[in-house]
């Protein structure tokens, strides 16, 4: 713990922690002694989760509302920080549900906004500072939807699979400067986003977001990649490298389709 302090502190950015997962990294790093940054639209659930960590953890922590898909105003704050940032954790990610004759221009440039261009532009604004330090880690959610084509949410598992190869190029890229990289790949993890989504039974694998984000934050330092869960580990292993991607699409198409 102490460790994980002197190497990724003081401060930890949290982009898109209001809830689910993104609280859970929250809570994580408020263990871990980070004092903390969180950032999300809904300013209601960004006080609400302050004050729950401050009552119960000895740390500082700022929150702001804003929008991940503005890039000036993100850039605007973040770069009007005056704490040094030791951690960026990007989990916020927008994931509309439909096939993609039916999704409008503009939600797909929004997918390219909040699932891409945030994370790659915070990433190189916070890995500056990280350079000089010659400390740092950040962290990337990606997803299991992100390993092969997965029907009915296209666009946003193409996102994914832009933060695993971005955060495995930078991961060798930055370690030069002792700053650590990681792409989480999750399967299901049961956050408010899944649970609306999901109209069957839980996906095999399904972890909560409090697992997550331990497994996540325990596997940085350790390789560009992390799949959190045993049973995701095997399931990765046969979508990825046994079965051929006709079939490996085919698998998802049938558990997307339930997805709404
Ligand atoms: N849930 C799963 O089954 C699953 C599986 C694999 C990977 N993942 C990945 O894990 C991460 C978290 O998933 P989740 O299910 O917790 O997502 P979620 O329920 O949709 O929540 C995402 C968080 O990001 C914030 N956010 C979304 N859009 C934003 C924007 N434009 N600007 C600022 N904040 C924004 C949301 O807060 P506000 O609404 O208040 O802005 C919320 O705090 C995502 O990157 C996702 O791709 C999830």
């Amino acid at each position: 713990m102490h460790e994980f302090k002197s190497k990724y502190g003081p401060w930890a950015l949290v982009a898109g922690a209001s809830e689910g997962l993104g609280a859970a990294f929250a809570e994580e790093l408020a263990k871990r002694g980070l004092n903390l940054v969180l950032i999300a639209r809904r300013l209601e659930k960004l006080e609400e989760l302050s004050n729950n960590l401050r009552d119960r953890y000895p740390i500082e922590i700022k929150y702001h509302s804003l929008d991940l898909a503005d890039f000036a105003e993100t850039k605007h704050f973040v770069t009007g920080l005056e704490t040094h940032i030791g951690l960026l954790v990007y989990n916020a990610a927008y994931a509309p549900i439909s096939y993609f004759e039916h999704i409008s221009e503009e939600s797909l440039i929004k997918i390219v906004d909040v699932n891409i261009k945030a994370p790659l532009l915070l990433s190189k604004l916070v890995s500056v500072k990280m350079i000089e330090k010659r400390k740092g880690g950040i962290v990337l959610m990606s997803s299991l939807a992100g390993t092969q084509g997965s029907p009915k949410i296209a666009t946003y598992a193409a996102s994914k699979a832009f933060n695993a190869i971005f955060a495995e190029g930078i991961w060798s890229e930055l370690k030069k400067h002792g700053i650590d990289v990681i792409a989480s790949c999750a399967g299901a993890i049961t956050t408010p986003g899944y649970i609306n989504a999901q109209n069957t039974k839980d996906a095999p694998g399904t972890l909560n977001a409090k697992k997550v984000a331990e497994k996540t934050l325990n596997a940085l330092g350790k390789g560009p990649t992390t799949i959190p869960g045993f049973t995701n580990k095997i399931a990765q292993f046969f979508m990825g490298r046994l079965f051929s991607r006709k079939f490996a699409i085919s698998i998802m198409d049938n558990n997307t389709k339930h997805l709404s």
